[in-house]
């Protein structure tokens, strides 16, 4: 099997079209996504926002598993590093309450159950600052099937982008944005560099549709996403999310002008070259993969 490592220049790329185009135009903003609705963290109401140090000194008990930055080296244990405060303080309020009990949770639940809410907020603060790594992407050749002759990572690469609108499946970008940041405001989770065993098992979760969440709000959210995926499909998403580097990470480590530079100056990607449109929201996919 062999790998690759998958770069994420596809902010560079609209930003640096855009720049050049507004430099001629009249400059009209890329309207906003419309607000999504989301449930009320029940994090609890007593906590206040985490404090980073405090979450720094209390993160000793989650190294085993999660490696003390949040990076770890166990392919099985999810990457917490990089995730946003928010998501982390629901997601261990969920494994408290036993809401979220599926794949490997019950390991997880007796060290969630240890801690406060406000625990919960301090860890997350904490975890949010560190910077995220990231593994590599499996880009074996497909032999057979609807995929055939696509390297393994591309078929989640192109619906990490376009979606697929034919089948209703919105670009995961579109809310995950282009480098797999996440969004903290509405709660959707950092993506880039997540271990593809523990990404390929929460997919399988959303794509089977059920949940003992008393407030389900989010999780349908991606339940409708994932619904159609093929194990595929799933497998390649895992394995695309595994390799996809933060942008911001990989242009400094590439020393690359500020994006307000020629759009020549820019690193060339290690894959095709980025759709150059900016991403759309959920609601309207951007077109199918070229023709
Ligand atoms: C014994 C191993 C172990 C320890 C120690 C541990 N965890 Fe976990 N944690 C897990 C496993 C396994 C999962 C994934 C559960 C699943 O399959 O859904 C997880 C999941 C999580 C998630 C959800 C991640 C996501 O992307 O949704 C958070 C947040 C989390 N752990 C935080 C912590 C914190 C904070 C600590 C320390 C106080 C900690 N964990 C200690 C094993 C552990
Ligand atoms: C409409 C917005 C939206 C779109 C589009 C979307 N997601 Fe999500 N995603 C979410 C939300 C919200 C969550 C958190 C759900 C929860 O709380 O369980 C999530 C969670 C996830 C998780 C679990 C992360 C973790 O740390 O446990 C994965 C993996 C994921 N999404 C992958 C994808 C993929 C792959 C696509 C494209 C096929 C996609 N998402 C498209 C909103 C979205």
């Amino acid at each position: 099997m062999s790998q690759a490592r998958v770069l994420s220049l596809v902010g560079l790329a609209v930003f640096a079209v855009a720049a050049v185009a507004y430099a001629q135009t009249t400059v009209t903003p890329i309207p906003d996504k419309e607000p999504v609705q989301t449930a009320p963290l029940n994090a609890g109401p007593q906590s206040k926002w985490g404090d980073v140090k405090a979450g720094a000194t209390k993160a000793g008990t989650c190294a085993a598993c999660h490696g003390l930055d949040g990076n770890p080296t166990d392919p099985q244990y999810p990457r917490l590093a990089g995730q946003s405060e928010r998501y982390i303080a629901h997601q261990i309020a969920l494994f408290k309450s036993g809401e979220r009990n599926t794949g490997m949770s019950a390991a997880m639940k007796p060290f969630a159950d240890a801690l406060s809410e406000q625990d919960a907020r301090d860890l997350g603060a904490y975890f949010a600052t560190q910077k995220s790594g990231a593994g590599v992407a499996d880009d074996t050749v497909i032999a057979t099937g609807p995929n055939k002759d696509k390297k393994f990572y591309q078929v989640g690469e192109d619906l990490f982008r376009r979606g697929d609108k034919a089948r209703g499946i919105p670009a995961c970008m579109a809310c995950h944005g282009p480098g797999g940041a996440g969004n903290p405001g509405p709660a959707y989770p950092h993506l880039a560099g997540q271990q593809a065993a523990y990404s390929q098992r929460r997919l399988e979760e959303y794509r089977a549709g059920t949940t003992t969440q008393r407030d389900p709000h989010l999780f349908n959210v991606m339940a409708g996403v994932a619904k159609q995926l093929t194990d595929e499909e799933i497998g390649s998403l895992a394995s695309y999310l595994q390799g996809l580097h933060e942008r911001a990470d990989d242009i400094a480590a590439a020393g690359a002008p500020a994006p307000a530079a020629k759009p020549a100056a820019a690193p060339a990607p290690a894959q095709p070259a980025a759709p150059a449109e900016a991403p759309k929201p959920a609601a309207a996919p951007a077109a199918p993969a070229k023709g």
